[in-house]
């Protein structure tokens, strides 16, 4: 099985997944990569059995919308009853590293707003310890150079991602060599570093349920 063939799996499972609970009125939170990519092209077979999404990037709403999927404004739904994203990383206790799309502000966002984050991901996404995946940080675009002296003091080795602007127009530093021990501490302290917006570990809102293709098929894991 091609790791394609294992996201396109794991989206399908996460959609039998959230079927039966549809409801004319529910507005689904939907992430960005090529996961939820494949959950969204899965989902539009449904579209008339929900009302609408709130999308974490612009790339995911253009998406919902070719699919004639009503895209909401975070600012007008109170709740989500259900979030899909895939992750860059997850440990045992389901926390995450997301971002490698630099879209984790967002994904906060709608993470925060949701009543259960289904992850979804390839069995390439496993870890024991956070932090092989270099960890994104966005950043305001004034203190780029203030944060990464900030975040060499941590222990890491940030890099400018050129080219980026997000969809919040701020740019992304990533972080490599970090072994993240406790990834709630460190989540905290990176946030107190002026100038971040936020950085790509979610472990004060990980996942509630993670999803994982392997080549055997989909497994549900069991948080630690
Ligand atoms: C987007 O910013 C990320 O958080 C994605 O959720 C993450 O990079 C996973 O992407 P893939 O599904 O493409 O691996």
């Amino acid at each position: 099985m091609t790791q394609d063939e294992m996201k396109k799996a794991v989206a399908q499972a996460a959609l039998d997944r959230i079927l039966p609970h549809l409801e004319d009125d529910m507005i689904l939170g939907i992430g960005t990569g090529s996961t939820a990519n494949f959950f969204i092209d899965a989902l539009a077979e449904h579209k008339l059995r929900f009302d609408g999404a709130v999308a974490s990037s612009e790339a995911s709403a253009q998406r919902l919308q070719a699919h004639g999927i009503p895209v909401y404004d975070a600012n007008s739904v109170s709740r989500l009853p259900f979030y899909v994203d895939g992750a860059d990383e997850f440990d045992p206790h389901f926390n995450l590293i997301k971002g490698g799309g630099a879209a984790l502000t967002r994904e906060k966002i709608v993470a925060a707003l949701s009543g259960e984050f289904i992850c979804i991901v390839d069995s390439s996404k496993k870890v024991d310890v956070l932090g092989n995946f270099p960890l994104p940080v966005e950043v305001i675009p004034m203190a780029r150079s203030y944060v990464a002296r900030e975040l060499v003091k941590l222990g890491g080795d940030p890099e400018y991602r050129e080219g980026v602007t997000t969809d919040n127009g701020n740019v992304i530093l990533d972080v490599y060599n970090l072994s993240i021990t406790d990834p709630k501490a460190f989540e905290q302290q990176l946030n107190m570093i002026t100038g971040v917006v936020t950085n790509g570990i979610f472990g004060h809102r990980g996942a509630d349920v993670v999803l994982m293709g392997t080549p055997e098929g989909v497994q549900t894991l069991n948080k630690a």
